[in-house]
C-alpha cells in the first residue's frame, strides 16, 4: 500500500466497558501496524492512560495468545478527566511528546465521543474501532461483543427455562444493553423467550399483562421476559415484575439479573472474526489519509462511519424483530 507516510507510530487504547473481542482487535491493531511499518504504542487504562502517561512499545509477541480471552489486555477505564477541556489538553500534550501521530480507539459510544472532541480540537487523526456489548453505534450491522453477549444470554436463558418449567413459573430477566434493546430482544427470539421489555417499546408492562391475560401463560409450563436494564419505566425486571405481580397474584414470579457475567468470556468466531478484520481496516484507514471515523460493517463489508454519525442518533431496532417474539409466544 503506498499511504499516508507522514504516520509513523501509533497509539492503541481500550476505553469504556470491556468487550469480549477487544483482545482479538488489540492483537489486529498491533500487527497490522506492524505489518505496515508503523510502531505501536500501547496505552493502558483508556484515555485515563494518556493522561497519566501510562506508554508501552509493543512488538508483535505482545499480542501472541490473546485472540481467545475476554476483557482486554490493556484495562479500561471511564474516565472523567478526559471529558474536560483541560483534560483533553493534557491528553494531547502526552500524546505529541511520545511522538504518536494517530489513534486508534476501541470502544463504545462514549469512548469514540472522546476520541471526536480530541479529533476536533486538535485536528488529530483517530480511528474508533467498534466494540461494545450493546451494539448500539450507528453504520454498523455489529459491534465487536455483542454476538458472544448474546450467546452467553441465550445459555443463561436455557438453564433458566429448565427450572421455570419445573415449577410453571413466569421469569423476568435482566439483560445489559443501556438505553438500546439489542441483547433483550435477539435474545429473546434466540432463546424463545415469551416476551422482551425494551427501551425501545414504548407500551413495556402494560404489553405484557395484555399478552398474558390474552394468553401466552395458557398454554406454557413456564414463561421467560427478557428486560433491558434500563427500561422506560425504570427499575429494570424487578420493577416489571413487580407490576406483573400485582396484577397477577396466582402467578409464581421470580427475577434473574444476568449482570457482568454478560460481558466476560472467550469471544466467538463472530466477534474474533470482526475484531481482526476492522483492526486492520483501522490501520488501512490511517494509511489512506482517512480521520476521525469509526470501522464499520455493513452487509459484511468494511466501512468508514465518520464519528458524528456513528454517536449522534439512536440506532433503530428493526421493528420486525418484535413482531416475531410475539408471532413465536403464542
Ligand atoms: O456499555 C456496556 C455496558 O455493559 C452496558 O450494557 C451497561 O449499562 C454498562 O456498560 C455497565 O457499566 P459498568 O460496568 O461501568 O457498570
Amino acid at each position: 500500500m503506498s499511504g499516508n507516510r507522514s504516520i509513523k507510530r501509533v497509539g492503541l487504547l481500550t476505553s469504556g466497558g470491556d468487550a469480549p473481542g477487544m483482545n482479538a482487535a488489540i492483537r489486529a491493531v498491533t500487527r497490522a501496524a506492524i505489518y505496515h511499518g508503523i510502531e505501536v504504542k500501547a496505552i493502558y487504562k483508556g484515555y485515563l492512560g494518556i493522561i497519566e502517561g501510562l506508554f508501552k512499545s509493543f512488538r508483535t509477541e505482545d499480542v501472541s495468545n490473546i485472540i481467545q480471552r475476554g476483557g482486554t489486555i490493556l484495562k479500561t477505564a471511564r474516565c472523567d478527566e478526559f471529558r474536560t477541556e483541560e483534560g483533553r489538553k493534557k491528553a494531547y500534550a502526552n500524546l505529541r511528546e511520545q511522538g504518536i501521530d494517530a489513534l486508534v480507539v476501541i470502544g463504545g459510544d462514549g469512548s469514540l465521543a472522546g476520541a471526536r472532541a480530541l479529533a476536533q480540537e486538535y485536528n488529530y487523526p483517530i480511528v474508533g474501532v467498534p466494540a461494545t456489548i450493546d451494539n448500539d453505534l450507528q453504520g454498523t450491522d455489529l459491534t465487536i461483543g455483542y454476538t458472544t453477549a448474546l450467546n452467553t444470554i441465550v445459555e443463561a436463558v436455557d438453564k433458566i427455562r429448565d427450572t421455570a418449567s419445573s415449577h410453571n413459573r413466569l421469569f423476568f430477566v435482566e439483560v445489559m444493553g443501556r438505553e438500546a434493546g439489542f441483547l433483550a430482544l435477539n435474545g429473546a427470539i434466540a432463546g424463545g423467550c415469551e416476551a422482551a421489555i425494551i427501551p425501545e417499546m414504548h407500551h413495556t408492562t402494560g404489553h405484557i399483562e395484555e399478552s398474558i391475560s390474552s394468553g401466552f401463560r395458557k398454554t406454557k409450563s413456564s414463561s421467560i421476559v427478557l428486560v433491558t436494564e434500563s427500561n422506560e419505566e425504570g427499575g429494570g425486571a424487578m420493577a416489571a415484575a413487580a407490576k406483573v405481580q400485582e396484577r397477577f397474584p396466582d402467578y409464581d414470579v421470580r427475577v434473574t439479573i444476568l449482570g457482568h457475567i454478560q460481558r466476560g468470556g472467550s469471544p466467538c468466531a463472530t466477534d474474533r472474526i470482526m475484531a481482526s478484520r476492522m483492526g486492520v481496516a483501522a490501520i488501512e484507514a490511517l494509511l489512506e489519509d482517512q480521520r476521525n471515523v469509526m470501522i464499520g460493517y455493513d452487509h459484511d463489508e468494511i466501512v468508514y462511519v465518520p464519528f458524528v454519525k456513528a454517536i449522534k442518533d439512536h440506532k433503530p431496532i428493526h421493528e420486525k424483530l418484535l413482531e416475531i417474539v410475539n408471532i413465536l409466544s403464542i
